[in-house]
């Protein structure tokens, strides 16, 4: 059985003393009443290693949101893949649409950070998806295919089983609007059957592919019921405590 895993995305929130708090109070509650998913936290990096340290020997996992794609030297305010394994960090978010459309990274950088991020040791949250021009005009499953291909088909069956793909339709971040189930379902079985043709049927069906894109607590069982949908990346919902952990909980 694959895993399934909630991660919330903290984008670019939250001083550090408020952060510090935010995930003190998440780590309590799964500490009293441990989760059926695997719960990852993903940070600004300036929380890393204080929150690495109050998530010590609990059932949280923690995660950057970005990664270089040199692995160390002269990158004026970057931070390599193992200045984030040395907090004490396990994931890396990579090639969140936010990354790619405001910051330009395309899928040859991306493809790099994922390829340094693993031989580091860190497990990738690889994210793709169209936007709404691309939905409208029915190009979606060609646009997924190409991150999908681009970003990660030079990979090895090895590290595909450290990869998890997150499915966030960008016209459903921050908007209020999410895919249908049915939507998410639809485009879900779609890139595991490219996985399947790529990498085999096994490595496939093991590899969590996660939905994001407006994810609530009112809307996250529905979602996550689907038969390919193996949990969600978690934008505003994650900031509060209540409706992060409602959402943890809609995993059945
Ligand atoms: P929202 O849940 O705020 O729509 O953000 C989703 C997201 O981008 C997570 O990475």
């Amino acid at each position: 059985m694959r895993k399934k895993i909630v991660a919330g995305n903290w984008k670019m929130n939250m001083e550090l003393a408020e952060g510090l708090k935010l995930a003190e109070s998440v780590d309590t509650y799964f500490r009293l009443k441990p989760s059926r998913a695997e719960v990852v936290l993903c940070t600004p990096f300036i929380h890393l290693a204080g929150v690495a340290e109050l998530l010590k020997d609990g059932k949280l996992c923690l995660g950057a949101q970005n990664c270089a794609s040199e692995p160390s030297g002269a990158y004026t305010g970057e931070i390599s893949p193992a200045m984030i394994k040395s907090t004490g960090a396990g994931y890396v978010i990579i090639g969140h649409s936010e990354r790619r459309s405001y910051y330009h990274e395309d899928n040859d950088i991306l493809n790099r950070k994922a390829k340094l991020a693993l031989s580091n040791g860190l497990k990738v949250i690889f994210c793709v998806g169209e936007v709404l021009g691309e939905r409208e005009s029915g190009k979606h499953f060609e646009v997924v295919k190409n991150q999908v291909e681009n970003g990660l088909f030079n990979l090895t069956a090895e590290e595909i089983t450290n990869v998890v793909v997150a499915y966030e339709p960008v016209w459903a971040i921050g908007t209020g609007l999410t895919a249908t189930p049915e939507q998410a379902q639809e485009i879900h079985q779609f890139i595991r059957g490219l996985f399947s043709e790529k990498y085999g049927k096994e490595i496939a069906e093991n590899l969590t592919i996660l939905y994001g894109g407006s994810c609530k607590p009112s809307n996250a069982a529905e979602i996550f019921s689907m038969p390919d949908v193996d949990g969600g990346l978690i934008g505003g919902a994650a900031l509060k405590k209540d409706d992060f952990i409602a959402i943890v909980e809609a995993i059945r």
